[in-house]
């Protein structure tokens, strides 16, 4: 009998990058920060996490970040006022999403020098455990969260697991792809990994899409600091080299649902107006509002 996988109970969500592609909005506010309806994206994919039942909250910050940990903290002034208030329901739900003591931990990548440099910022608080990674720009919106997907896949499978989903084959270039041993599964071997491969020489058109489980041995080799594609410490190289010589298993999980880039414009408007569509409360009056401007 095949012994249980090690249950992943942290996650890593990196948020040091420069946000250059929304400038002058990122200029100093993280954008992770900006809002999806009313909530932060980052609160969002913190939900994802929760939602899949992590239990420790690790984030790798950077200049200006700050007002991160602020977000996922007590904010004892405005609680106070709001309790005088008897605004309790505002109150709550604040004091709901606040990790409870010793949940969440930040630490410091003091520049950026890539995903892959970021991950390894981590590696103390990881520790020798498999861990969840999700990139927390990227929004997957799904009735199932992707990483309680994922989880699943792990629990029955071991090993990594990276989450894929289809780009059309023209914009494969712009992207870490993966090769995979039976396309239309819903779970499949990983059999090659490129990042940003030349037109033309894709393995396949599933990107990864910014949801990750892997295995601690992965610190190993972010170690050696070797950089990349654009100059930078990439995260996939490191991946790569793991299944190659340590013979580790990778798994594709092909997400079905939404995916929003929030680092970019439009992946943050669409998102935006998607999760609107959801709520009851704004629904009718965006729909009303955006036939209006058409
Ligand atoms: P991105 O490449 O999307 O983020 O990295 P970026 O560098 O902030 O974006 P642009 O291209 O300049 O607009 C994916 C995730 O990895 C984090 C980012 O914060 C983002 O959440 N990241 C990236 C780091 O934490 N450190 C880095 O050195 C690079």
């Amino acid at each position: 009998m095949t012994a249980k996988p090690r249950p992943i109970r942290k996650a890593v969500f990196p948020v040091a990058g420069l946000g250059t592609r929304f400038l002058p909005a990122t200029k100093a506010v993280p954008k992770e920060m900006l809002t999806i309806v009313d909530r932060p994206v980052i609160q969002h994919v913190v939900d994802e996490a929760k939602a899949a039942g992590i239990e420790h909250f690790i984030f790798v910050t950077g200049r200006n970040k700050g007002v991160i940990e602020d977000h996922f903290d007590t904010a004892y002034e405005l609680e106070r006022t709001l309790a005088d208030r008897g605004k309790r329901s505002e109150l709550e739900a604040l004091q709901r999403e606040v990790p409870g003591a010793g949940q969440a931990s930040f630490t410091r990548q003091q520049a950026p020098l890539g995903l892959g440099h970021a991950v390894w910022c981590a590696r103390d608080i990881v520790g020798d455990e498999p861990f969840a990674l999700l990139l927390p720009d990227m929004l997957h919106h799904a009735d199932r969260p992707c990483l309680a997907e994922m989880i699943e896949a792990y629990n029955q499978h071991g090993g990594n697991h990276i989450a894929v989903a289809p780009v059309p084959e023209d914009q494969t270039h712009q992207y870490g792809i993966v090769g995979v041993a039976a396309r239309d599964a819903k779970v499949s071997r990983i059999t090659s990994m490129v990042e940003k491969p030349p037109r033309g020489t894709a393995p396949s058109n599933l990107h990864i899409t910014g949801r990750y489980i892997l295995q601690p041995e992965i610190f190993d080799l972010l170690a050696t600091q070797q950089r990349g594609a654009g100059g930078e410490i990439q995260l996939t190289d490191s991946m790569i080299t793991m299944a190659k010589n340590s013979g580790q298993p990778f798994h594709a999980v092909r997400f079905d649902g939404a995916i929003y880039d929030c680092g970019s414009k439009i992946g943050f408007l669409m998102a935006n107006v998607a999760y609107a569509m959801e709520r009851p409360d704004l629904a009718p009056l965006l729909k009303a509002g955006i036939k209006k401007l058409m």
